[in-house]
């Protein structure tokens, strides 16, 4: 077998490089690990950066998006019992957020690639890289009980924080910078009609509190528990009766309770891979680094590497022209650390720390005042969680 690019992976990453390069005439095969059925219902994140509907929509892959998604134009943070609303659009020149699930996107993705004759193979696994340092490196996987090999020109490691693609640098050629936290997220999605029209941030005393949505039947609500939390431990009255409390205000807003559909807990940590290359090898999204879900930034942060890597690549095989691919990693990881930043700032403003005396606690309140009291503090937070144009 041969092709392009070779893609390893087929979340918002790898499906999205493998369609930009397909609207350049740039054959890619996707190898994905999973079922169909399995990557296309497993629930994720779901916020959308203008610019990654801007584009999905120049792309041409939003047809559904357009139709089923949610605008938001605020945020909300609640602490000391009370909600504020940040107006993200107002203080950012009239961008927005969007709220689609990340499955969605995978699916109108999944959908789009098929029906352009494009080549995605679901289960392949056993997935080995060979000669990432020559010009014509390969790929080893088993697919359908036979191992195959896929030559091809570049390899995009696209198969998020539990992926191989990683590995297979030596050790030594690039450096990691890694941040865990103590604490992981409970998320569930329940079959209840969202009680806010934004999403609400929270900082309680018992752990910060999550309420997102998906649709207006659908919504999507966390909350911070000890790292390495069994399930078990969150029975679904358990759950909501934690959700009442650390999302309670005076002013008498009360949740909407449901049947709860899914639950699980993710761990929490930032990492940065630098760079992002290792000879013919280019890695994009969580397989290059992760954030922790505070900001909303981990879809977003994917798409903008492989429009990048998109780019490079049609200039290489365009013109010859090897500056774009040479600078990939430096172009990303500029975009990448401050959302990194971001990422950690608003985990650290509002989720619950270890904190003897009570000192962490009365500087985060100090500093949720500010960027609620504070237009300036406002539209920083704002324009980053809107997601910067120039970084
Ligand atoms: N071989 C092939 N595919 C693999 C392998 C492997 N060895 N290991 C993992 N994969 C697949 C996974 O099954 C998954 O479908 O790679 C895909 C990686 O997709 P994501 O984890 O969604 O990563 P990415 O495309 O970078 O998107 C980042 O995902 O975790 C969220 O918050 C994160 O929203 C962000 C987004
Ligand atoms: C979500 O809707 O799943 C969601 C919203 C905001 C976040 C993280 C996740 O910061």
């Amino acid at each position: 077998m041969r092709t392009q690019v070779a893609i390893i992976g087929a979340g918002p990453a790898g499906l999205t490089l493998s369609h930009l390069l397909y609207l350049q005439g740039i054959e890619s095969v996707v190898l994905e690990l999973r079922s169909r059925e399995y990557i296309e219902h497993r629930v994720r994140a779901g916020v959308l950066e203008q610019g990654t509907v801007d584009l999905f929509r120049s792309a041409g892959v939003a047809d559904r998006l357009d139709r089923e998604c949610l605008v938001h134009h605020g945020i909300e943070l609640l602490f000391e019992r009370r909600r504020h609303r940040i107006p993200l659009t107002e203080l950012t020149g009239g961008r927005a957020i969007t709220i689609y699930g990340q499955q969605e996107v995978v699916k109108d993705l999944i959908r789009h690639r098929l029906e352009a004759g494009g080549q995605i193979l679901f289960e392949a696994t056993e997935t080995t890289l060979l000669d990432l340092h020559t010009s014509s490196p390969r790929v080893r996987f088993r697919h359908g009980g036979e191992i195959h090999e896929l030559q091809c020109d570049f390899v995009a490691g696209c198969d998020g924080g539990h992926g191989v693609s990683r590995t297979f640098i030596p050790p030594g050629a690039v450096s990691v910078y890694e941040k865990l936290y103590p604490f992981a997220w409970l998320g569930i999605l329940a079959e209840a009609p969202p009680a806010t029209d934004e999403i609400v941030y929270a900082n309680h005393e018992r752990g910060f509190a999550l309420h997102s949505m998906r649709s207006p039947r659908l919504s999507r609500l966390y909350i911070q528990v000890p790292r390495d939390e069994p399930l078990e431990r969150w029975p679904d009255d358990r759950i909501w009766e934690e959700l009442r409390l650390r999302l309670g205000t005076d002013d008498g807003w009360t949740l909407n309770e449901g049947p709860i559909i899914e639950k699980s807990i993710t761990a929490m940590r930032s990492l940065v891979t630098e760079p992002m290359q290792y000879g013919r090898l280019f890695l994009a999204g969580d397989a290059a680094h992760i954030v922790p879900p505070t900001g909303a930034k981990g879809l977003n942060l994917a798409v903008a590497d492989v429009r990048v890597l998109a780019e490079a690549l049609t200039a290489w095989y365009r013109e010859g022209r090897d500056d774009l691919l040479a600078a990939y990693s430096t172009t990303c990881l500029r975009r990448i650390w401050r959302a990194e930043h971001f990422s950690w700032w608003m985990t650290w403003m509002l989720h619950r720390h270890e904190d003897e005396d009570g000192f962490l606690q009365r500087l985060q309140i100090s500093q949720l005042r500010y960027v609620c009291t504070s237009r300036v503090a406002a539209a920083s937070l704002a324009e980053n969680y809107v997601g910067l144009e120039t970084v």
